[in-house]
């Protein structure tokens, strides 16, 4: 019987540029939502960050998203590959659909086929309304894995490394989903970018970080920036364990990820 009778919230965490906190932000807006309503992880990164911060360290013998995406013949259904965090028994609220490096293998197995940029969406379907929200990574550079975690989505949000790379990173994603609805793809509501990594010294933010912050608001004046995450070795940490940062008690570190699920919760219920 489908726990749901509306679709899954679909929403993708992307930013073209390496450590910006994807990973990190999927993880704490997917474990947090989940005690809302019944959610799927999607890991949709060849170098299965999520998946092994879930427990899934090994998955050579598993099926895994990458399955889900190659042409008919090979095609795994998507509920086929879809297992429970290891590390954390959260009652099948949290799902994870993982992913490891076969997913780049899968990415040049269809680099021809017409719809490429589409096989995400469509491996998602059979299971929109088991789910109340489904929050999908994606990988850090341009590429149809990108295109496919992005466009399988309603809603994105951008956490960017607040340094110069991480900036250039924020931008080029807008470029990109500007480059999409050009080609009159649908594409999803940015939701806003998250500032992550912010350092400070202190009671002193420093330099770098604050430059960083102003400049994001200097490129793109039209797109909400929510509270930053600070720098800190809690996050790593509680990554490791599979937790969010408000499980292991941190509600200042966790503050951006409460506002991403206002504000999601807010714009799903006008949409
Ligand atoms: N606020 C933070 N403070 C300290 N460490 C952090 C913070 N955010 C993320 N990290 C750590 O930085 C590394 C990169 O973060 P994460 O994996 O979330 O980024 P990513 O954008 O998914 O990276 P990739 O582009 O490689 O997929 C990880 O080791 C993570 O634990
Ligand atoms: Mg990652």
């Amino acid at each position: 019987m489908p726990e749901s009778t509306k679709p899954a919230k679909i929403l993708t965490v992307a930013c073209l540029s390496g450590g910006s906190g994807k990973t990190t932000t999927v993880l704490n807006l997917a474990t947090m939502l989940s005690q809302t309503g019944k959610t799927l992880a999607v890991d949709f990164d060849p170098q299965g960050n999520l998946s092994q911060w879930l427990g899934w360290a090994d998955l050579s013998e598993d099926a895994t998203i990458a399955e889900t995406i190659l042409p008919s013949s090979d095609r795994v259904q998507v509920e086929e590959i879809i297992k429970p965090p290891v590390n954390e028994d959260r009652e099948g609220r949290l799902m994870l659909a993982p992913s490891d490096y076969s997913l780049s293998r899968a990415a040049d197995a269809i680099a021809m086929e017409p719809g490429r940029e589409r096989f995400l969406k469509r491996a998602l379907k059979p299971v929109l309304s088991d789910y109340e929200f489904i929050v999908i990574d994606s990988p850090p550079s341009k590429g149809i894995l990108t295109y496919n975690a992005i466009l399988a989505a309603d809603y994105l949000v951008i956490p960017t490394e607040c340094t110069h790379k991480g900036v250039m990173g924020a931008v080029s994603t807008v470029v990109l989903v500007k480059e999409l609805l050009e080609l009159d793809f649908n594409v999803p509501q940015i939701l806003g970018i998250i500032p992550t990594r912010d350092q400070w010294a202190g009671a002193n933010q420093t330099r770098m970080s604050k430059a960083a912050i102003e400049a994001i608001k200097e490129a793109l004046p039209d797109i909400h920036i929510f509270s930053s995450v600070r720098q800190s070795t809690t996050v790593q940490q509680t990554n490791y364990k599979g937790w969010s940062l408000q499980e292991a008690g941190d509600e200042s570190l966790a503050q951006a990820y409460i506002e991403v699920i206002n504000t999601l919760m807010k714009e799903s219920s006008n949409a």
